[in-house]
């Protein structure tokens, strides 16, 4: 038996994958071959969609039929008992456990539950990339006493999930910044929630329990829950000239700053550049740039005092609160984004699978007698 035991599995190859390449010294970020920093320009999040569950880029006649699908009421909206399940949960519950608790419960509504044929497996990954923003965005409203709002088959992923949460159509800029957004967020190779997504696969469960496996992984404040940190940071620190002696304390403190260093990026996050940019222009255009002024300030200190550099979670935080997105949604839209990725991931597991078993190193006691209760 070889062993590695490499604490949390640095830097290990477990398996091979054709979809998501990190080329962690050069920070650049590979999505089937295409750079993401082309198609956070050139593309739309549904042709990241396709590219992720297909492989390739779609024609104009694939793409109009699988968007067509995708953005359909049908597809779309939530079985009307999910809702109700929605509105019996208490009012604090946090948006991270409804969308675990009602991806999980999907899955019970799936008329393809039985069948694990790739067919089948994609309508699945279309039915749950579809509805995850309408959960989202129904919890939204049901926690502050409003009915959901229904899907809107005209506008396109990103677009209609800012109008299912506020009611009204959100502004070009608004829809466009959310589906770059989204596009960065798609996939990451074998991130944790990723792999528990795999992990899950593997065993021949079933897709929705793959993907229930991974928000309960990105839920942890060391994957996806940074963002909604880097919120309350930015939020105590509230003016740049304070992010100096916050920075300072942090470290004397020991503290981890949130949104900041990553396992994989040597050389930076190339996601945290788009969204660095994106914060800058929606805060000058919706006339609230401080928050993207603080991050700057943060941004300089840490870099300067400690060489780490942000990720995806640093200026995504002030991105989405600018948006009018409240903090403790924050995860689940990297959730919204990432159900792509995920699915994409067990798709691919599913096409080759072998149960993924590892070891571990035991470092328990040597071999003992049992000794009965009443000796002990
Ligand atoms: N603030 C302060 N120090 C840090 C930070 C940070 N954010 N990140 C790393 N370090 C230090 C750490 O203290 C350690 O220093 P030393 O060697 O002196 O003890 C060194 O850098 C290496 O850290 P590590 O924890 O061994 O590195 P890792 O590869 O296990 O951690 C990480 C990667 C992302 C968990 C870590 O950088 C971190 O905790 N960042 C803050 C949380 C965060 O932003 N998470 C989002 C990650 S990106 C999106 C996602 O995957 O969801």
């Amino acid at each position: 038996m070889s062993t590695v035991n490499k604490a949390g599995l640095e830097d290990v190859v477990v398996s091979t994958s054709d979809i998501c390449f990190i080329d962690g010294r050069e920070g650049r970020l590979i999505y089937r071959g295409y750079d993401v920093d082309d198609l956070a320009v050139q593309s739309t999040f549904e042709e990241v969609v396709y590219l992720l569950w297909y492989g390739a880029l779609p024609t104009k006649k694939e793409y109009d039929a699988f968007y067509k699908t995708l953005s359909a009421t049908a597809t779309r909206r939530l079985p009307p008992k999910l809702v109700a399940l929605l509105r019996g949960l208490p009012k604090k519950t946090t948006p991270m456990e409804v969308l675990r608790t009602g991806v999980s419960a999907l899955s019970a509504f799936d008329p393809d539950d039985p069948d694990n044929s790739r067919e089948a497996e994609i309508r699945k990954a279309m039915r749950l990339t579809a509805q995850m923003p309408t959960l989202v965005a129904a919890w939204e409203r049901i926690r502050r006493g409003k009915a959901p709002i229904a899907p809107n088959p005209k506008l396109n992923l990103a677009a209609n999930f800012l109008y299912m949460m506020f009611g009204k159509k959100p502004t070009d800029l608004a829809a466009k910044t959310f589906d770059v957004a989204l596009i960065l967020h798609a996939d990451h190779e074998f991130n944790a929630s990723t792999f528990a997504a795999r992990v899950t696969a593997a065993t021949l469960s079933d897709m929705y329990s793959a993907v229930t496996s991974a928000i309960g992984a990105l839920k942890g404040p060391l994957h996806g829950g940074a963002n909604e940190q880097v919120m309350a940071m930015l939020e105590e620190v509230g003016k740049p000239e304070r992010a100096a002696a916050f920075v300072e304390e942090a470290f004397q403190k020991k503290r981890r700053i949130m949104g900041f260093g990553h396992r994989v990026y040597q050389r930076g996050d190339p996601r945290a550049r788009h969204l660095m940019r994106m914060s800058e222009r929606l805060g000058q255009a919706a006339g609230a740039p401080e928050w993207y002024q603080i991050s700057q300030k943060i941004h300089a200190e840490v870099q300067a005092r400690k060489q780490l550099l942000p990720n995806v979670d640093f200026y995504s935080a002030s991105v989405y609160h600018v948006l009018g997105i409240p903090r403790d949604l924050f995860t689940p839209i990297f959730a919204v984004s990432r159900v792509c990725g995920w699915t994409a991931h067990v798709l691919e597991q599913l096409a080759n699978n072998r149960l993924i078993r590892p070891r571990a190193e035991y470092r328990g006691p040597a071999p003992r007698g049992y000794v009965p209760i009443d000796r002990r």
